[in-house]
């Protein structure tokens, strides 16, 4: 089976997407799997091949001619984080051209793309949500009735974004405005939000056919501020798996985790993010592509499981051809 693992994007994720995908590919089952990278980097979209270079993907029907043989697909892997791969975009494309792909499909990728609407659907599983505001670009902004709703600290975060680009907290007023600011250069639509101190915790899913993982949960222990693109990616933060915290707690948090896999019709495997305080579990943001690099934490639950990525990934591709 030919698999396009798809790699890139449009968003300040791309380098983080290059190594997921990279990783994946290693994974893959050579004996079923046949892995391209396809390269997307705004209209240019190119299969990376080793010794021919980039080769331009007919993108009318997600073909390549390699010297004049034509590449086609059976199944597309998204390993793209932020636009195209995790908002809706490419789940259209691939719907279109009927290509199965390893996502959730169009609704759930935009919606949980968009951290406000996300929050609005995730409500209704009865998990704690910090307080927060939507503000367009061009809006007027009245700091003091952000301040007497949201109080101090402020997190303020592009609404459509992830890897924390563009977020800051915000403890004092005069800094209210630029970190406004700042988050506005990621994104159109931003929102602030109360601050939750507390520890971090994040829980993947993967629910298929004959079967569901249910992960172990991570504590994440940051030793910057919060877990900002630094702590992630410069492994400046601790992750501890399986986290050391009371059974029901991490009971409780994997409960929310399949609740709110099934209320978004989430697909493939996902990861979602919270804050404990005082034993409330409040629901930080979900990640439909989560990131597979190898300071992700998806591998590292797969691996506290007892299982291993290659089968992990075969079962992933498996369902997506269901
Ligand atoms: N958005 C990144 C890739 C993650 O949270 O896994
Ligand atoms: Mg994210």
């Amino acid at each position: 089976l030919n698999i396009a693992v798809m790699a890139g994007g449009n968003s300040s994720e791309a380098n983080i997407s290059l190594k997921s995908a990279a990783q994946i590919s290693g994974w893959l089952d050579s004996n079923r799997f046949n892995a391209y990278t396809i390269l997307v980097k705004g209209n240019s979209w190119t299969l990376e091949h080793a010794s021919l270079g980039s080769i331009p993907v007919d993108k009318n029907n997600f073909t390549v001619d390699i010297n004049g043989e034509l590449l086609q697909f059976h199944c597309a892997l998204i390993a793209i984080h932020g636009t195209p791969g995790e908002n809706g975009l490419l789940q259209a494309y691939f719907e279109m051209l009927q290509i199965p792909y390893t996502t959730g499909g169009v609704m759930n990728s935009s919606v949980t793309f968009n951290k406000y609407y996300c929050k609005e659907l995730v409500r209704e599983t009865g998990v704690n949500l910090a307080k927060g505001l939507l503000l367009r670009r061009g809006q007027k902004v009245d700091v003091q009735a952000i301040l007497d709703t949201l109080g101090l600290p402020i997190f303020v975060k592009p609404n459509e974004s992830g890897s924390s680009y563009g977020v800051s907290k915000v403890k004092q007023a005069t800094d209210l405005m630029p970190a406004i600011e700042k988050a506005f250069a990621e994104d159109k639509t931003i929102i602030l939000e109360e601050f939750i101190p507390g520890r971090e915790f994040t829980c993947g899913v993967f629910k298929y056919q004959n079967g569901e993982m249910i992960m172990p949960v991570t504590e994440i222990v940051p030793e910057a501020e919060f877990f900002d693109y630094e702590a992630k990616y410069q492994n400046k933060s601790k992750e501890i798996t399986p986290a050391p915290i009371p059974e029901s707690l991490t009971s409780a948090i994997q409960q929310f985790t399949s609740k709110i896999y099934d209320r978004l019709q989430c697909r493939g495997v996902v990861r979602v993010d919270y804050i404990v305080n005082n034993d409330k579990i409040y629901f930080l943001e979900i990640n439909t592509v989560p990131g597979m690099s190898e300071a992700s934490i998806i591998p590292q639950q797969v691996k506290a499981m007892g299982g291993n990525m290659r089968q992990f990934f075969t079962l992933i591709i498996n369902d997506a051809l269901n």
